[in-house]
Parts: C-alpha cells; structure tokens; sequence
C-alpha cells in the first residue's frame, strides 16, 4: 500500500458515499494523516503510510462517509490567512464572512486614520474567525470577542493561541450580545462586527447544516431577525462617535436591516455585497 493507492480507495470510498468532490476531499483526507499539503502529496505518493496515519485516514474517511462536514473531520478550515480549529461547537466559517471581515477592517481603517487604536468587537465569535483576523491583520486594534455559548468560546481560545503575539491584544467574554461586554467600554468602540444567527426558524438548510453545526448558530426567530434587532437597536450607545457597526445577513434581510439601522439612528447606512454578488451585509455608521 502506497499514499498514492491509499488516496485512490478514499477517492473511491468517497464517490460511493455521494461526496460531491470525491478527488478534492481525499487530497485533503491524506494530506492531512500525512503531514504535508495537497500540493505535496505527488512527493510521497510512492512511500508507504506507517500505522498510525493509515487509521487516521480511516477514521476520518468513516466520519466523513457518515455525513459529517469535512472541515470538522479534518479539524480545521482557513479563513483568510488563518488556519482556524474547528469542530461541531462551532459554525464552519464561510467565504462571505470573509467578505464582511474586510469590510470591518476597511471601517477600522477608517477609525485609525489619525493613530487612533481602534477598539474592536466581534459579537458571537463562534471559533473567533471574524475578531481574530482583525487582530492579526491590523496590528493596532484592540479586540473583544464574545459569546453566549462556553462551547463556542473554548475554541475561540484554543484559535487565539495559535495567532502568537496579536494574542496580547485580544479579550474573550461569555455573555448575551453586548451583556457580556465591560460598562467601560460604552461608547468607546470603534467597529462592531457581527455575524449572528440569522435564519428563519423553519426555513430549509442543506442537510449537513441542519444535522452537523450548532443549531444556536443559525436560528433567529420567525423571520430570524430577533438577534439582528438586538445588535441593531443597541449597537449606537455602544459605538464611539465615529463608529460604525457591520452586519453579516441573508440576501432577503437586507431593506429589514437597513431600516432598522435607520430607525436606531445611524447616519449612514449601506448595503454592501458577497462574492457571489448578493446583498450580504449592512454597514451603519453613526
Ligand atoms: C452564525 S454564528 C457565527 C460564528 C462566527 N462569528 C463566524 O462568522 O463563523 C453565530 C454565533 O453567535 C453566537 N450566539 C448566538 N446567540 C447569541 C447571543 N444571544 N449572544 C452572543 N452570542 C450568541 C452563537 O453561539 C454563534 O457562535
């Protein structure tokens, strides 16, 4: 048995559970029970695994057959330049909320012009992919992340050990949207970022979505705005002068959220789109 044999019984394996990318999963499968990166797979293709990585490809090949998401069966998923731990107390972090980070550090950009350290909030963490990255991609700001659930937080720190010295800048808090944050910081916070749950109860989810990641991640309520209008309506007392605040949400949330962003008093307030070109998000400045 060869890496290069052992990859093609996954591909197999794979195709037969209904993967929809059997090749692309099983480069990822082996590559991590070998150590290396995909790309490097051609260079071991001809050695022979040794036990250990053999049944670890095992049992992340039976994992992944049973349905489980391949980001949670390897353990971790990028998210810019981040290789984030992942399991299933976590929601997968996806390429859009890739797109509202950047928006965030454009609106903390914006607040640092002057050499202002900017104070930043990632509210509902999850496994810390929005808040963490600000950390490490603006090394001035100052951030917090927060959740309501403990589960969530724990791997939101086990992620903030792997992001080294951006580390010293970074708080975690557990709590219910802005409760869980310290009264000093009232009015003091340059950039809120959010991404909350934001599906409509009983709306349909892609099977995985629904059986694997954390139900408290994505439900909201009837029109799964309930914690939308939490963030919304609280966020101006929170926010420092120029502050702005951004929203991850569904396509057909976006005229809700901006209303509500108007009627909370924001002074500007824009939508703004994902990769796929969809309303994605609402930016309020105050
Ligand atoms: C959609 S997930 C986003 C996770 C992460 N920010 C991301 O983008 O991948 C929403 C997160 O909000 C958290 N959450 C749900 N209700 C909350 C509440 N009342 N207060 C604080 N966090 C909450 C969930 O535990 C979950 O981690």
């Amino acid at each position: 048995m060869t890496w290069r044999s052992l990859q093609g019984e996954v591909v197999g394996a794979l195709r037969a559970a209904g993967v929809a990318e059997p090749e692309a999963e099983a480069r990822r499968i082996v590559a991590e029970a070998a150590g290396c990166s995909p790309a490097e797979l051609v260079l071991i293709g001809g050695d022979e695994p040794t036990t250990l990585p053999a049944a670890h490809v095992a049992r992340m090949l039976e994992r992944r057959c049973a349905g489980e998401p391949l980001q949670y069966v390897l353990g971790s998923w990028g998210f810019r330049s981040l290789d984030l731990f992942v399991d299933g107390r976590v929601l997968i972090p996806r390429p859009e909320t890739e797109v509202v980070t950047e928006r965030a550090l454009t609106e903390v950009d914006r607040c640092a012009a002057d050499g202002h350290r900017p104070i930043v909030v990632d509210l509902g963490t999850g496994s810390g992919a929005i808040g963490l990255s600000v950390a490490v991609e603006r090394e001035r700001s100052s951030v917090w992340l927060t959740d309501a659930s403990a589960d969530a937080l724990a791997v939101a720190r086990s992620n903030l050990v792997g992001i080294g010295r951006a580390a010293t800048r970074v708080q975690i808090v557990e709590g219910d949207w802005f409760e869980a944050l310290p009264a000093h910081l009232v009015g003091g916070i340059d950039v809120i970022v959010s991404n909350p749950p934001y599906v409509a109860d009983g709306d349909p989810l892609p099977e995985d979505v629904q059986r694997w990641e954390p139900a408290g991640a994505l439900f909201a309520g009837s029109e799964g705005l309930d914690d939308l209008r939490r963030i919304v309506a609280e966020a101006p007392s929170w926010l420092a002068e120029r502050g702005a605040l951004v929203v991850e949400l569904d396509p057909r949330q976006a005229g809700a959220v901006a209303g509500l962003a108007v009627a909370a008093g924001f002074s500007e307030v824009e939508v703004g789109r994902d990769l796929t070109g969809r309303d994605r998000l609402v930016v309020a400045r105050r």
